[in-house]
């Protein structure tokens, strides 16, 4: 059957209608600009819980937290998701481990990840930078997501300072000498 386009260019002209009000997007400051595509209404717990899914699939979480995730394509079911990788990444700042976030959230109750997340500042290959930027709803909901599947897991290894040399299976980033000043 041939589907009628008359539905999507009507949302379309609502959406550019919509954009044409908020300003905010325009902005070059990634908290305003996701403020402006958040959730217009309160989410319910059961939306929270969905959007969580949604934003740990989306966001790459498993891509690093969840060993194997990369070889099942992605099929991996959700008890399994986000227990932390014994693949460390090396680099200049030393050897990182992708953290078992099902234990993290198990310890913290959700005003404090609230808070810890809004200023999340760890050391590579972790996009900290990303969940800085999420709207404050997407980061409550990845809280009751990952919280809802328990704690699972091991910790992962710990972080290694430069100079120790981690023993395998590791990534090791060999990255160009930095730029002389002023560039
Ligand atoms: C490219 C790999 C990568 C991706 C993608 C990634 N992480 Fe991480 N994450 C890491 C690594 C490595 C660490 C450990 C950093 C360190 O030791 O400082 C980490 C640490 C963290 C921490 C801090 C844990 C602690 O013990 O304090 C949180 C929270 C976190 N990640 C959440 C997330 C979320 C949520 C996502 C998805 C939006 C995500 N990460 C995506 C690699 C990644």
């Amino acid at each position: 059957m041939r589907p009628n386009p008359a539905p999507t260019l009507l949302s379309f002209a609502v959406l550019f209608a919509i954009a044409g009000c908020m300003d905010a997007v325009d902005r070059p400051d990634a908290a305003r600009a996701a403020q402006a595509i958040g959730a217009a209404a309160p989410m319910t717990d059961t939306e929270l819980l969905a959007r969580g899914e949604y934003m740990v699939r989306m966001g790459g979480c498993n891509d690093c937290h969840t060993p194997g995730w990369n070889d099942s394509a992605g099929q991996l079911p959700t008890q399994h998701w986000l227990t932390g990788s014994p693949l460390g990444n090396k680099g200049p700042w030393g050897t990182t481990y992708p953290a078992n976030l099902r234990l993290k959230v198990a310890d913290m109750d959700e005003a404090t990840w609230m808070s810890y997340t809004a200023n999340l500042h760890t050391r590579p290959l972790m996009p900290d930078f990303a969940v800085r930027a999420m709207h404050e709803e997407d980061r409550r909901a990845i809280y009751r997501f990952i919280h809802s599947l328990g704690p699972a897991g091991q910790p992962a290894p710990a972080f290694l300072p430069p100079g120790q040399d981690p023993s395998p299976p590791y990534l090791e980033l060999v990255l160009p000498p930095a730029p002389p000043a002023g560039h």
